[in-house]
């Protein structure tokens, strides 16, 4: 696209880190004590990517925030989250210290060159060490600020709900000084899919992050070897929304099957070439299964 086509958009931030080190409680509960999520009513339930607002210096801000799990088994998918993210939350339950998952996400964040905010969480437990965690990660190269690194620590605790303005305002510092976030809304949209699974009542439904462009009902699209028509987009309240822009994630409706998570997302110009692109993609991935089978 045009440089003058660019725009602004908003931090994607993967929030990894050992199992149980709170990942997903943290998520929730930044989504709860987002002032503007509380006034649109509701707490739906937990999903796997959604936008906060804060205010850094006056300004209204947005963060997308996406969760990735901890298990040992999902390292595919961290690394493909650490791909598609702008900035990672590294999460360390300040009881626990430092753990494998902790270094393999720190390791995967560097991979793909992703500036890294650190949650020491749980810092409500009375066994809690935050000086611990600090001193851990300093030895793996990741270096407080206040010890003369450049990586922001945060000590929060998810489960208080503490100190969780600060962890988003380090998000939003490390990006205005590390970054320069902006893509061009006016293109058909491309992203990923966050997350999918198949609902009774409205069939497959896909999380997906818009990364380019802006996605809208009515688009045709293709979904790793899924295809179809956008019928409804629903927004992390269950609202339904018309379009998604730059950074945004959505739940998608209208899709031909369930995609996988990790796997692309396209809009194409109409429904045929959707379904023929939809089919060359499966035959590859089956052909490829097949060889994977023969080994
Ligand atoms: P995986 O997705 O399985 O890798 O785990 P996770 O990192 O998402 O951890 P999760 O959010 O599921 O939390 C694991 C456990 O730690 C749960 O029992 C939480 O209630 C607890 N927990 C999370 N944050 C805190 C915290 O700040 N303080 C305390 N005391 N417990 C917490
Ligand atoms: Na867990
Ligand atoms: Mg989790």
């Amino acid at each position: 696209g045009d440089e003058d086509d660019l725009v602004i958009r908003p931090p994607v931030v993967t929030v990894m880190g050992h199992v149980d080190h709170g990942k997903t409680k943290l998520l929730d509960a930044l989504r709860d004590a987002n002032v503007v999520d509380k006034e649109a009513g509701g707490i739906t339930q937990h999903i796997g990517a959604y936008q906060v607002h804060t205010e850094v210096d006056g300004n209204d801000r947005r963060i997308t925030l996406i969760d990735t799990p901890g298990h040992e088994a999902f390292t595919a998918m961290r690394a493909r989250g650490a791909q598609a993210t702008d900035i990672a939350i590294l999460v360390v339950a300040a009881d626990d210290g430092v753990m494998p998952q902790t270094v393999e996400a720190l390791n995967h964040a560097r991979a793909a060159n992703v500036p890294i905010v650190v949650a020491v969480n749980k810092i409500d437990k009375p066994d809690a060490d935050s000086t611990k965690v600090r001193g851990q990660l300093t030895e793996y190269g990741l270096i407080p600020e206040e010890y003369g690194g450049d990586a922001m620590f945060v000590d929060v605790s998810a489960k208080a709900g503490l100190n969780l303005d600060k962890l988003l305002e380090a998000v939003v510092l490390t990006a205005d000084a590390s970054l320069d976030l902006r893509a061009n809304p006016t293109q058909d949209a491309q992203g990923l899919v966050v997350e999918a699974h198949l609902d009774r009542g409205r069939g497959p439904v896909a999380t997906v992050l818009v990364q380019r462009g802006t996605l809208r009902v009515g688009d045709s699209i293709v979904a790793g070897p899924a295809h179809g028509r956008v019928r409804a987009m629903l927004d992390e309240h269950g609202n339904e929304i018309t379009e998604a822009d730059p950074s945004r994630p959505a739940m998608v409706l209208g899709l031909s099957a369930v995609p996988g998570a990790g796997q692309n997302f396209i809009v194409v110009d109409d429904d045929r070439m959707a379904r023929q692109i939809a089919e060359k993609r499966e035959a590859r991935e089956r052909a490829a299964m097949q060889a994977k089978r023969r080994v």
